[in-house]
């Protein structure tokens, strides 16, 4: 049986990969030190290691877990954070990836498949949708750690032979993900409107961004496991939406007449972001299944049964 290692494994995505290794038959843990993530969203089957991924331990867990892959989603993944502490930013995100990369190496980790950005690591795009060639030039410490911790996938891998494949997301989006936290505007509007809580949108809603269903993202991960070569890819559904917009469809699937608040833009915010994903599309033969319609009213149901249910895991 191949064994799994998802890092981020009791978070919004991570969790939903380990569901998916699981459903094919993998035995899988997780390190995840509950920053952000929820101990209910851990499957049953899976073997929790509540850890920092910074943490000397990783080396210990490495060596009783003998893992074949690792899916490694653990982050800290809040860009406005990262603005504002890019130093605890690349603790997490650079020196925590390369405790992790180090014990792959050490302990004969056949691959890693990553959760990079494609939202961050461009930067202002100069075309849309961007492409994996398109120059990289992040614009917040997220973005910045995300592409370094790319470059150090290719250094393991030149020095010691360690495949990968970094999965650049769009803007994820769907159940599980949470609504109480600065990041994922679906999940916070979503969890407002229902709630009858205002929801506020940032600068004049003319922000565009690609908006990728989560399922389609664990679908994704499965098959960069199953890809047998190196590879970077886009991960997203190349539409452009704006947040004017993804607020009146959340406003009429939720039957919400709740009308849109504006307050000024927040500094270094992206304006567009739409990426190409064309190349995965071609080489692992990925697309989105979701339409934004169809992924959003899935998010609003599953909203609504954890509000009316208070449960975190029935939809
Ligand atoms: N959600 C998106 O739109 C999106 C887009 C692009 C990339 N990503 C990437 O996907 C991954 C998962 O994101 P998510 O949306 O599921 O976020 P999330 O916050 O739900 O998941 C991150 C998980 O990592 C854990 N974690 C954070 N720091 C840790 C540390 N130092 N040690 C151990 N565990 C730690 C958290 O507790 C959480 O469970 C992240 O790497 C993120 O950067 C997400």
């Amino acid at each position: 049986m191949k064994r799994a290692l998802v890092t981020g494994g009791a978070g919004f995505i991570g969790s939903q990969v380990a569901c998916a290794l699981l459903d094919r038959g993998l035995h899988v843990e997780i390190i995840d030190n509950l920053f952000t993530g929820r101990l209910e969203n851990v499957p049953d089957q899976a073997i929790l290691h509540e850890i920092d991924i910074r943490d000397n331990k990783v080396n210990q867990v490495f060596e009783e877990g003998k893992y074949d892959v690792m899916f490694h989603l653990a982050a800290q993944m809040d860009v406005r954070k990262s603005v504002i502490n890019p130093a605890f930013d690349a603790e997490a995100n650079i020196l925590g990836g390369i405790n992790l990369l180090q014990a792959c190496k050490n302990h004969s980790v056949a691959k890693v498949v990553f959760a990079s950005t494609g939202g961050a690591i461009y930067g202002e795009q100069e075309k849309f949708p961007a492409s994996e060639e398109h120059p990289q030039n992040p614009r917040s410490p997220y973005g910045i750690s995300k592409l370094a911790f790319e470059k150090y996938l290719q250094f393991y891998h030149c020095e010691y032979g360690l495949q990968y494949v970094s999965l650049r997301y769009a803007n994820v989006y769907g159940p599980r993900q949470r609504g109480d936290g600065e990041a994922g505007v679906v999940a916070i509007f979503v969890s407002r409107i229902l709630d009858g809580r205002k929801a506020v949108i940032y600068g004049d809603g003319k922000q565009t961004r690609d908006f990728v269903f989560v399922d389609d993202v664990v679908k994704a991960n499965l098959q960069a496991m199953d890809y047998d070569k190196c590879g970077i890819f886009n991960v997203g559904t190349g539409k452009e939406t704006d947040i004017s917009t993804l607020f009146n469809y959340i406003r009429q699937i939720s039957g919400s007449v709740q009308k849109q608040i504006h307050k000024p833009g927040l500094p270094g915010e992206q304006r567009r972001s739409v990426i190409d994903s064309t190349l995965i599309k071609n080489t692992l033969g990925w697309y989105p299944t979701y339409s934004l319609k169809k992924g959003l009213e899935k998010t609003v149901q599953y909203f609504r049964n954890c509000t009316s249910s208070k449960e975190v895991d029935n939809y």
